[in-house]
């Protein structure tokens, strides 16, 4: 069986297959869609050629039409409903005890995985620490590290010091739970696609009522201390590209802060 199969009796031959393939693998000639044979092996199977096909004609050997959910008429949300999700995200750094079911997090990450990630890779792997204990832990660590760096830390360490001896924790917020987003290096698009999906879980963690917080502090010191790196516990050759804090806010916001107007040249 080749790349792609065609319905001839479902296909309009309208060509989108081949528009939308980012390889430009399929071509049209003066018939059905094929594949040119001597490319296929650049295909990244993002599977746009059988989820933009209007009549279903289009079989990929690695996915089928009917594998491909049908997107409901209403899915875009208004730019208003878009606005007031991205503007009425905050960073939580308050959260109630109550611990996150792991059911919950994967719900969220059925969702997150359809981020984009470079070349249709999907090498974002994650850590999900739903153990309190286990996540004020890897604070402390950091916190051993914090203490080793000297005055070169862009950040007040000794800011950071006085919060922790008033019983707060200045690096994981005594969240509930952390995500931590990994993988192996030697994808040169791993850390963007991993960022991405950070950025994906921060924004669809709010419809399941969870509060996030970018771990900052966590990531610089598991990329500087080897103590840090050892106790996330990654398989070998991962390496942490970036974490959250998640849990349910202690409180909710009223107002959205001001932000800077967007730096932006029009060239
Ligand atoms: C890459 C990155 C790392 C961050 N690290 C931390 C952190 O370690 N601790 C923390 O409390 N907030 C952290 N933050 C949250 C920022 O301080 C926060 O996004 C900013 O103050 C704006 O607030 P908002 O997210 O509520 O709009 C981080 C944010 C980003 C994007």
């Amino acid at each position: 069986m080749g790349l792609i199969t065609i319905d001839e009796g479902k296909c309009t031959r309208c060509g989108f297959c081949a528009r939308a393939c980012p390889a430009g693998i399929i071509s049209m000639g003066d018939g059905f869609p094929e594949t040119i044979e001597k490319i296929e092996k650049g295909c990244i199977t993002c599977g746009h050629c059988v989820a933009v096909c209007p009549t279903a004609a289009l079989n990929h050997s690695r996915m089928m039409p009917q594998e491909c959910a049908q997107l409901s008429p209403g899915w875009r949300l208004t730019p208003s409903q878009v606005e007031q999700l991205i503007k009425g995200r905050r960073s939580v750094r308050n959260f109630r005890t109550e611990p996150i079911e792991a059911q919950v997090i994967a719900d969220l990450l059925e969702i997150v995985r359809y981020a984009p990630t470079g070349m249709n890779s999907q090498n974002v792997s994650w850590k999900a620490v739903l153990d309190e204990q286990e996540v004020q832990a890897l604070s402390l660590a950091v916190i051993q590290w914090l203490g080793s760096v000297g005055d070169d830390f862009p950040y007040s360490v000794k800011g950071i010091l006085k919060a922790l001896e008033m019983g707060r924790d200045p690096i994981l917020r005594k969240a509930p739970a952390l995500m931590i987003a990994h993988g192996t290096a030697d994808d040169p698009l791993s850390f963007a696609s991993a960022t991405i999906a950070l950025a994906t879980l921060d924004l669809a963690a709010l419809p399941f009522g969870l509060g996030t917080c970018w771990a900052g502090f966590l990531t610089m010191a598991a990329a500087s201390s080897c103590e840090v790196a050892t106790a996330l516990g990654l398989p070998p050759g991962h390496r942490m590209y970036g974490g959250m804090m998640i849990g349910y806010p202690a409180f909710e916001y009223a107002r959205i802060p001001t932000r800077n107007p967007a730096r932006v040249t029009w060239g």
